[in-house]
């Protein structure tokens, strides 16, 4: 049909026909593969120091969360030389966390996470290490209990020892930020070896006290100048300040281990350590086991820092709103009194107690106490919402633009227990509350800390009230966070003041 065509055409003609046709092709190949890398929008950086002015690095997730409403939901900033894509806005966060759970799925291993854990244990580990150990951990803590009647009783107990403790200050103003992590890392601590400590055993308090301070200095500004530029380490009072941290946390929980070692029998496993070290000694031989000394301790290391601030930090910002807004304290209380009574509450009161469930949850969203989660990478090329992420790119999905969602929350900055409620005050679940994450690297304690939380809260609640000191009133009490690379609230020497 062309050969037809070309007969009854000049041949200068056809010869200007073919050059302006593959011209035209070439012209729509460059644009769409233009167009199929385009980068996400952003802020225009400088050479060298990139977006560096134009964020808060002391409130990075705020500022971040202000450039999303200029720039949209996909957007890239460089901090230093570094390209960084910020996910903003609960649909964004979900579609790449859930919907392209393995492309987003990979960890972000920075030079201070590097230093931490040489790309051993769970938290800053990637590959069929990270895989095995995280499923082995899932698997392990299940079986001793995690999100079961086992680790119930475990933090029943605990109670008991955090009241009494609470009870000596006699409602005097105090500083409960201490005692709770204590209370909470005994909860762990019976989990990974079998034991739980006195408050005042030189031991915990050495490891968590090194754990908060870990992870508050982890975020500060000159952690985040030795991500982009980490030659300067060895100048940094604070990365010094960290790695003697790590040295002193893996001199510390590495006599426990030995000491677990030394006694192992492996017919009757008393904890997580005992099953981690059965299975080495079952392996033995296999030079491409993952089950070496390094992934216990920074595993057991990990499980001690995920999951002791965080949980004693959310139980913290809940004890604080209820001093601050003590109409709502009252009524968990009433709540508590109608369903519970005296006795102690168990987990199964928790679909009988709307309320105080909804207070809960609340306390968490608006805590936001992982404001950017834990960064991630990308696994492999992606295009996202039209816009071309290459393979290992840093990804920093905002929570705080999630918990804080205008589209998705009726007042997103205020104190509100209603956004958990219907019109009957029954509790209702919302998709946007997320403050564990989501997807692949979701938080593995997310069942420990939400038991964590509903025992230690409901069992203080039902002996105590917490009041400002005196002096101080309800509005005077401040909500600004400590920022580290959790936010914390500034510690306030509340009063557990005696119910009964
Ligand atoms: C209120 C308490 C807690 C909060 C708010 C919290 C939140 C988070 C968040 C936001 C992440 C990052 C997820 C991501 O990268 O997308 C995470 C990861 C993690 N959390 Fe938690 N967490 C809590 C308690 C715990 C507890 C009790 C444990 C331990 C038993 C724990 C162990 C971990 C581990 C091991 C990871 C890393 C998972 C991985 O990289 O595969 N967390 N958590």
């Amino acid at each position: 049909m062309i050969q037809y065509i070309f007969r009854f055409i000049p041949a200068s003609v056809s010869l200007v026909w073919v050059i302006v046709s593959v011209s035209v092709l070439l012209f729509l190949y460059v644009q769409l593969s233009v167009l199929s890398r385009r980068e996400p929008p952003g802020p225009r950086p400088l050479p060298l120091l990139g977006n560096l002015f134009q964020v808060d690095l002391k409130r990075l997730d705020q500022s971040l969360f202000d450039l999303s409403k200029e720039y949209g939901p996909v957007f890239l900033v460089s901090f230093g030389p570094k390209k960084v894509v910020v996910l903003a806005g609960y649909r964004t966060v979900k579609q790449a966390l859930v919907n392209q759970a393995n492309e987003f799925g990979n960890r972000e291993v920075t030079p201070i996470f590097y230093d931490f854990n040489k790309e051993h244990g769970i938290l800053f580990a990637n590959g069929d290490s990270w895989k095995e150990m995280r499923r082995f951990t899932l698997s392990t803590l299940r079986d001793f209990g995690m999100g079961k009647s086992i680790s119930e009783q475990r933090i029943i107990e605990e109670c008991g020892w955090l009241i009494e403790e609470f009870d000596q200050f006699q409602g005097k103003p105090f500083d409960d930020t201490h005692t709770i992590s204590y209370a909470v890392s005994n909860v762990l601590s019976g989990l990974m070896f079998g034991k739980r400590f006195e408050y005042r055993d030189p031991l915990l308090q050495a490891i968590v006290n090194r754990d908060n301070e870990t992870i508050y200095l982890t975020g500060t500004a000159s952690i985040l100048i030795y991500n982009m530029f980490p030659w300067m380490g060895p100048w940094l009072k604070n990365w010094k300040a960290l790695m003697k941290n790590m040295e002193d946390g893996k001199a510390d929980l590495g006599k426990i281990i030995t000491e677990l070692k030394d006694t192992l029998d492996p017919d009757t496993c008393r904890c997580f350590v005992d099953v981690f070290l059965t299975q080495k000694q079952n392996l033995k031989g296999n030079n491409h086991t993952h089950y070496h000394d390094d992934n216990l301790l920074y595993t057991v290391m990990n499980l001690f820092a995920a999951g002791t601030d965080t949980t004693a930090t959310t139980i913290n910002w809940c004890l604080l709103f209820m001093a601050k807004y003590p109409h709502i304290q009252e009524r968990v209380q009433e709540e508590l009194n109608q369903v519970v009574g005296s006795r102690q509450v168990r987990i199964e009161d928790r679909k009988n107690l709307p309320f105080t469930d909804a207070v809960i949850h609340e306390s968490q969203r608006l805590a936001n106490i992982a404001p950017m989660a834990i960064p991630h990478t990308t696994s492999k090329d992606v295009i996202f919402q039209g816009y071309f992420i290459k393979k290992g790119t840093t990804v920093l999905p905002l929570l705080t633009s999630v918990l804080y969602d205008e589209s998705e929350w009726e007042s997103p900055r205020t104190f509100n227990p209603s956004h958990f409620l219907d019109k009957e005050g029954k509790f209702i679940k919302r998709d946007a509350f997320m403050p564990f994450s989501a997807g692949r690297r979701v938080c593995l304690g997310e069942s420990l800390a939400r038991m964590d939380i509903f025992l230690f809260f409901t069992s203080l609640l039902q002996h105590f009230s917490f009041t400002p000191p005196a002096g101080i009133s309800e509005d005077e009490l401040d909500l600004t966070p400590v920022v580290g690379f959790t936010l914390a609230p500034q510690p306030q020497g509340l009063c557990a003041v005696r119910r009964q």
